[in-house]
């Protein structure tokens, strides 16, 4: 049995009320139109995955046994060309705008903030910038000095639209995972929100971060909660006898790197990758990388159902049991 979710128990993309107002799915987006989004009260066996290996972060031990990375690739007819956030640059800027989408304004950004605890005159990096959503919030937090480093050009385009000329603000074209002269152990305070599941390699990114902080300086990685969101594996599930409204997931321990087309249809072979990780490698790969983890929330949906009826308080209770996000707060420790 199905049943329409009129609360917005949903990944991070359901911004906007339906799927057909999207061309084409980017990272987030798939949680919306693949399973993740709506309740399916449904008894629907998992879809298929195939191997292969991606997404591990080299620092991050891992135990002996655990299992491999797999890999959701896309159709065989799909072309393999990996085109990143430029193609969908404008839909995310207009998406996410001046102040950030719905979830940013309720849930990231604040979260970030009281993480951050941004002090008058600190200078801060902002790690997978976007089009800047946070960089005008650090600012008016009374950061004197904002670096902004992402790898889409189009959306550091976007960033340089709002605040370019402001001449405490640096914007960067950069691989957070490659080489990096801004990892100049010069911040005080380093933020990355919703791109940890863009990176296929953690142990750089963190390490990047780490590198451009003071010792003592500190850190804030948002990112979905991999715990109860992962595109295609995780789900709403309805017990009719107990009227509760349950999370299934399909997997968990196994770091998979799903592929999301970003042109559906059109087999323009575009796509780019959700990295999900079980929490323990991104906390590894954070402590290996010299950032000590001091602080952590979870925020639930702040969505609420407006439509009454026989499914509104299961859908309450499970908006207010399972988290959206993790949002770490960490120290980068002394270099020894
Ligand atoms: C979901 S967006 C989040 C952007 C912004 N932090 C926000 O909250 O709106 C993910 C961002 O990560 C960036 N990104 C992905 N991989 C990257 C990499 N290796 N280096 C730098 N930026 C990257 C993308 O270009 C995109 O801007």
């Amino acid at each position: 049995m199905y049943a329409r979710s009129p609360i917005g128990l949903s990944g991070w993309p359901d911004l906007v009320s339906s799927p057909a107002c999207f061309p084409f799915r980017i990272p987030f987006l798939p949680l919306m139109l693949r399973g993740m989004s709506q309740p399916r009260h449904r008894k629907s066996g998992p879809k298929g995955s195939a191997g292969g290996d991606a997404g591990r972060p080299p620092h991050a031990a891992r135990p002996q046994g655990r299992p491999q990375p797999a890999a959701v690739r896309p159709n065989k007819s799909e072309a393999r060309r990996e085109v990143g956030w430029d193609p969908v640059a404008a839909w995310y800027d207009k998406l996410v705008g001046e102040t950030g989408s719905d979830y940013h304004r309720q849930l990231i950004i604040p979260a970030a903030m009281r993480l951050l605890d941004i002090r008058s005159g600190e200078s801060v990096a902002d790690v997978c910038c976007g089009q800047g959503v946070l960089v005008g919030r650090l600012l008016d937090a009374g950061a004197a000095r904002v670096l902004g480093v992402d790898a889409s050009p189009r959306l550091i385009d976007a960033a340089g639209g709002r605040h370019g000329r402001d001449p405490r603000v640096r914007l960067l074209v950069a691989d957070a995972c490659g080489p990096a002269a801004w990892a100049d152990a010069s911040h005080d305070a380093a933020a990355c929100l919703m791109a940890v599941h863009d990176v296929a390699d953690i142990g750089r990114l963190f390490s990047n971060i780490a590198g451009c902080l003071k010792p003592g300086g500190r850190a804030v990685v948002v990112m979905m909660h991999p715990c109860f969101r992962i595109p295609r594996q995780s789900h709403w599930g309805w017990d009719a006898d107990q009227k509760i409204q349950f999370r299934r997931l399909d997997c968990y321990a196994t770091p998979q790197a799903i592929a999301i087309t970003t042109h559906p249809g059109k087999a323009t072979g575009e796509h780019t990758e959700f990295h999900h990780r079980p929490l323990a490698d991104v906390i590894a790969a954070m402590g290996a990388a010299g950032l000590a983890i001091t602080a952590c929330e979870e925020p639930c949906s702040h969505r609420r159902s407006q439509a009454g009826g026989p499914f509104s308080k299961a859908e309450h209770r499970a908006a207010q049991e399972f988290p959206l996000f993790i949002a770490l707060g960490a120290v980068r420790l002394p270099v020894t």
